[in-house]
């Protein structure tokens, strides 16, 4: 089968204005996602994971000082068309996102209802259709239609994430974004909810872009596997090329030190922190903490000074398996 590329991003940036200075969350990511494809975004607290996910659905702060960089949906630049036409054909129609965290920002004393449908309404759908739109998303998650008349604080943390999820397949979307979707959850919710996600992914044909911190979850739901670090993309392939042949050393930290996926059984971790966004690390961002950097000569002068550039290798998959770094090149 073909697979078309839904999503293109290419060369995306955002930045924040801090009173410490400009902290590069995103620094010029590209990636492509196809048809009915997951993609797994992985990567430790602060590399950027959730500022991509603003970016895509255009949700950020007042404090970012720069977007920059293209988006195409199915061919359509999306990332500088006008927010008025942004709102009216994208946001929640084409690609829907469950924000991190987001079961606690539902307001628990206004009625399930009213909150699914208010995005709706203020995109000119009417208050009916808008009703039967979320009573019928409630159902395909597995929740009463009539939770439309009760309130968040009637519910459970494991219920609240199926109202989330639930508004974010409302609008029938091609592309749904999952910001840590079961992570404040117990083990037992966790499971459900994502054998939900996988349900629903049939049901409505839909292109996830999954983000996690955690490489087994992810290998749980994931076609391919994007490996994030310090506000750049340092690997990404289809996840049998990623989880049988990590190739950058940040990747191959991340895989060892899971142990449900380590093959040797001798606990590795990454020694050292991820930097500050606001004064990176020159060169190749990882060099710091990189074992072959601190390794081997012909690195020195190499890693700390020059970005290395993505580079194709061989892989398995039918999606490239790319790396940036220099041991490669
Ligand atoms: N509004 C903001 N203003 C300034 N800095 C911000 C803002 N939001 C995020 N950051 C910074 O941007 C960087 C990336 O944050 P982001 O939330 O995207 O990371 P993340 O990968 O989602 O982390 P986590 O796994 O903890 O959710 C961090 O250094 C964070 O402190
Ligand atoms: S480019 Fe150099 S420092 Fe960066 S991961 Fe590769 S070997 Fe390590
Ligand atoms: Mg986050």
């Amino acid at each position: 089968m073909m697979s078309m590329v839904l999503l293109d991003v290419r060369n995306v940036k955002l930045y924040y204005t801090t009173t410490k200075g400009i902290v590069k969350a995103v620094d010029n990511i590209s990636f492509e996602l196809d048809e009915g494809e997951t993609l797994a975004i992985v990567g430790e607290s602060g590399s950027g994971k959730s500022t991509l996910a603003k970016l895509l659905v255009r949700v950020w702060e007042r404090n970012v000082s720069l977007v920059d960089g293209e988006i195409y949906l199915e061919g359509k630049e999306i990332l500088h068309m006008p927010e008025e036409e942004f709102r009216r054909e994208i946001r929640w129609k084409r690609i829907a996102m469950v924000p991190q965290a987001s079961m606690n920002a539902l307001n628990p004393v206004i009625k399930i209802g009213d909150q699914m449908t208010e995005p709706l309404l203020l995109q000119g759908t009417g208050k009916d259709e808008a009703l039967k739109m979320a009573m019928d998303a409630l159902e395909s998650v597995g929740l009463p239609r009539d939770l439309v008349n009760r309130y968040p604080h009637q519910l459970s943390g494991g219920m609240k994430q199926r109202v989330i999820i639930a508004m974010s397949i409302m609008a029938h979307p091609k592309v749904v974004i999952l910001d840590e979707p079961t992570s404040a959850l117990d083990v037992i919710t966790q499971a459900n909810i994502m054998n939900l996600l996988k349900k629903l992914k049939w049901e409505y044909k839909l292109s996830y872009i999954f983000i996690t911190h955690d490489l087994s979850l992810a290998s749980e739901l994931a076609d391919s596997v994007a490996i994030m670090y310090a506000g750049k993309l340092v690997e990404i392939g289809g996840a049998e090329d990623i989880y049988t042949n990590p190739s950058h050393p940040y990747t191959q930290g991340l895989i060892s030190s899971v142990p449900t996926l380590r093959t040797d059984k001798t606990l590795s971790f990454i020694p050292g922190e991820v930097p500050s966004l606001i004064n990176p690390p020159s060169g190749c961002r990882f060099h710091p903490r990189c074992p072959f950097y601190k390794d081997r000569d012909y690195l020195k002068g190499l890693c700390d000074e020059k970005e290395p550039p993505m580079v194709e290798l061989e892989g398995k998959a039918s999606r490239k398996h790319l790396v940036a770094c220099w041991l490669y090149k």
